[in-house]
C-alpha cells in the first residue's frame, strides 16, 4: 500500500515537472498556455511559484512520454492522469493550464486544468479524481504555500478558486486558501484550525459566492472557528479584484468590509427586505440557528449580545430560542 501510494506520488511529480516543461519549453505551450497566464496578469515568479504547467492539444502526448520514461500504465492511471479504455489510453488534461495541488508538505497530489476558450460546453476546470493520494474534502490548494503567512498573521482568507489564490498571493496577501469547487468540508477547517482559530471567507459577488458562504459559516462555527465574511462586488471576484488594485487598497476593502456573520445575515436582509417584519423574524432565528453552532458558551453568549444590538431585539427572547434549539438537537 505504501509503495503503491509512494508509486503515485512519483507520477504525479513528473507530470509536475512535464507540464511546466511544455508551458516554459515548447511553441504551443508559450503560444497558449503562457501567454493565457501573462494575459491574467500573473508574473513570470508567480507562475514558477505555483507550478504552473500546460497540457498538449493531443491524445496521449504525457503519458507517452511518461511511458517511455518507465513509469507504469496502471500508476498512471491510478493517479486519474492518464485514463484507459480496453487497449487504448488517453491524457486526462489536453490543451489546459495545469494548476498542480500541493500537499501541506509540498508533495503534488492532484491537477485543476482550466481550458482556454469561453466554450460553454465543456467544463471549465477538470480536476483529478479520487485516488489513493488524493482526498478532495482533505486538502486545500494554496495551503503548502500559505501556511507560514497563516500563522503569522493569525487569519486565513478561504477563497473559491484556484485564480483567486494565485491573484491574492502575487498581489500580496499569502494567507489564502481555496477549496476549489468542491463544498467546504470539516476536515479542511480542521486543517486550517491547526494554524488560526480565524477563518475570513470570501467567496465570489455572486448569489452561487453568497449562497456558498452561508452554507460555510455554520460549518465553520461547529468547529470552533471564529467567522468573518467579506462579499465582493457582483460580478467579482477575489482574482478580478485584486487583479486590478494595488495591496493598499485591497487591504483597505478587506478591512473595511469584513462583517462579523451575524453583521453579514443581517446586512443580507437589508438588501433583500428591510422593514419586512417576517423577513427579520426568520433572519433572527437564522442568526440564532448559527449561534447555536458555536461550541463556547461565552462565545455564544457574547454572539447573542451581538444580535441583540443589531437586530434590535431583546436578549432574553434570544436567550429563549437558543435553549429551545439547543432542546431540539438533542
Ligand atoms: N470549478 C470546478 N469545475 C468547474 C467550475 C469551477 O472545479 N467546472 C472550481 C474551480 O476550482 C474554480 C472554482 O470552482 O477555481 C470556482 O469557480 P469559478 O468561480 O467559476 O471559477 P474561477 O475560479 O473564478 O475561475 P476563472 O477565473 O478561471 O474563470
Ligand atoms: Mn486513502
Ligand atoms: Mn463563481
Ligand atoms: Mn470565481
Ligand atoms: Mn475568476
Amino acid at each position: 500500500k505504501q509503495n503503491v501510494r509512494e508509486s503515485l506520488y512519483l507520477v504525479s511529480e513528473y507530470a509536475n515537472t512535464y507540464f511546466q516543461n511544455v508551458l516554459h519549453n515548447t511553441d504551443q505551450g508559450k503560444a497558449i498556455g503562457l501567454s493565457y497566464f501573462k494575459e491574467r496578469g500573473f508574473t513570470e515568479e508567480t507562475i514558477k511559484k505555483f507550478q504552473l504547467g500546460y497540457s498538449l492539444d493531443e491524445w496521449q502526448a504525457f503519458s507517452d512520454e511518461a511511458l517511455s520514461k518507465g513509469y507504469k500504465l496502471e500508476f498512471l492511471a491510478a493517479t486519474g492522469l492518464t485514463i484507459v479504455k480496453g487497449e487504448k489510453h488517453f491524457d486526462r488534461f489536453k490543451g489546459r493550464v495545469m494548476f498542480p495541488i500541493h500537499s501541506m508538505s509540498g508533495r503534488i497530489l492532484g491537477y485543476g486544468g482550466r481550458i482556454l476558450t469561453n466554450d460553454k460546453k465543456a467544463a471549465k476546470y477538470l480536476n483529478s479524481p479520487e485516488s489513493e493520494i488524493y482526498h478532495k474534502s482533505k486538502v486545500l490548494y494554496g495551503l503548502y504555500h500559505a501556511k507560514q503567512s497563516i500563522a503569522k498573521e493569525d487569519n486565513c482568507y478561504l477563497v473559491e478558486g484556484y485564480t483567486d489564490v494565485i491573484q491574492f498571493y502575487q498581489t500580496g496577501i499569502k494567507n489564502v486558501v481555496s477549496s476549489s469547487g468542491t463544498a467546504l468540508s470539516a476536515d479542511q477547517i480542521r486543517l486550517i484550525n491547526r494554524l488560526t482559530n480565524n477563518i475570513t471567507v470570501l467567496f465570489d459577488g455572486d448569489a452561487a459566492g453568497i449562497r456558498a458562504s452561508i452554507r460555510g459559516i455554520d460549518l465553520i462555527l461547529e468547529q470552533g472557528v471564529n467567522v468573518k465574511v467579506c462579499t465582493f462586488p457582483d460580478g467579482e471576484d477575489p482574482d478580478s479584484f485584486s487583479k486590478s488594485n494595488t495591496l493598499e487598497e485591497l487591504t483597505e476593502y478587506l478591512k473595511e468590509n469584513a462583517k462579523d456573520f451575524i453583521q453579514f445575515k443581517a446586512s443580507l436582509l437589508v438588501k433583500e427586505a428591510n422593514n419586512d417584519p417576517i423577513k427579520k423574524a426568520e433572519t433572527i432565528r437564522d442568526i440564532v440557528n448559527s449561534i447555536a453552532k458555536i461550541p463556547d458558551q461565552i462565545k455564544r453568549e457574547v454572539y447573542i449580545q451581538e444580535c441583540a444590538r443589531i437586530m434590535d431585539i431583546s436578549e432574553n427572547v434570544l436567550f429563549s430560542t437558543l435553549a429551545q434549539i439547543n432542546k431540539k438537537e438533542n
